[in-house]
């Protein structure tokens, strides 16, 4: 079976989908996305993730072409075309395909874009490891909350990591750890679980929100506060939460090693309890 677009209402095979060069998302960047998995071939957290593109789509006065309902149907149907054992799927909406010029345009409709792949799971030895992250300078706008299609912070930072050799980057902004490149970012001091609070300098992820109800039912302590990179060093654990991470162990920050340099407790019981919800 072929990897799957839907472009604007239809489905095609996607090596046949293709938007114009005058596309605002091509141009400005000027578009919201979202990444989904599944498992066991269902889409996991959708609603989630489809009210935060709503959320993203508002917040940059986009409107979304379709209710989620709509949405879930749209999903569902890739997922039955493409027919893979897991699907990893990609939906982008952009403000549409106009003549070069900052302001919005009038009357153009929104391109909407889903592709559908299939899910290769991040190899699972890593989260049986640890990796290691390097931190940066958080030179992102004041609104990561919202999920942009404008990466290039990003995409400048995981690649620095991995030219460093490490997995991540965590961005750091005036001395605090706000999230990683394409994650979110935990710590574990004292027994207590700390994290960066909801707020404009992160993208709250769905893996954050599940970690943090997991973290609470099970009796943890747990901070949504300011995370200081000195105390981030200092911490028994880190971990990275994420789509496709899961729960992820970090080992070494910038070189050094995160408290005994091997996978923690918390990490390690809060990935079996985020399984039990995939199954
Ligand atoms: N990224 N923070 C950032 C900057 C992210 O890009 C992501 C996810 C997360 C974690 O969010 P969630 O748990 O909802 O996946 C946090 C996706 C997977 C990506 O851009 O590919």
């Amino acid at each position: 079976m072929p990897d799957i677009a839907y472009l604007n209402g239809r489905f095609m095979p996607l090596e046949q989908a293709s938007v114009s060069i005058e596309d605002r998302g091509v141009q400005f960047g000027d578009g919201v996305y979202e990444v989904i998995r599944t498992y066991g071939g269902k889409p996991f957290e959708l609603e989630a993730h489809l009210r935060r593109l709503d959320r993203s789509a508002k917040a940059i006065a986009l409107a979304n072409p379709h209710e989620l309902r709509e949405w879930v149907e749209i999903v569902n149907e890739a997922i039955r075309q493409a027919a893979y054992p897991e699907s990893k799927i990609y939906i982008q909406i952009t403000r549409g395909v106009a003549p070069r010029d900052h302001a919005f345009p009038t009357g153009v409709r929104p391109t909407t874009i889903l592709t559908l792949r299939e899910m290769r799971p991040l190899d699972p030895s890593l989260q049986g490891s640890g990796v290691a992250v390097i931190t940066m300078e958080d030179v992102r706008w004041g609104r990561c909350d919202i999920k942009s299609i404008n990466l290039l912070p990003n995409v400048l930072a995981r690649q620095r990591a991995w030219d460093a050799g490490a997995f991540e980057a965590l961005f750091v902004r005036d001395g605090v750890v706000t999230e990683g490149a394409v994650s979110n970012v935990m710590m574990v001091s004292r027994r207590r679980l700390a994290t960066a609070a909801e707020g404009p300098t992160i993208l709250s992820g769905v893996t954050r929100q599940l970690i943090l109800a997991l973290a609470r039912r099970d009796g943890m302590a747990l901070e949504e506060r300011p995370v200081r990179l000195e105390e981030l060093r200092r911490a028994d654990e880190v971990f990275l939460t994420g789509t496709t991470l899961e729960v992820l162990p970090v080992i070494r920050v910038d070189g050094r090693p995160v408290g005994s340099g091997r996978p923690g407790p918390t990490a390690t019981h809060l990935l079996s309890l985020f399984r039990q919800l995939t199954v």
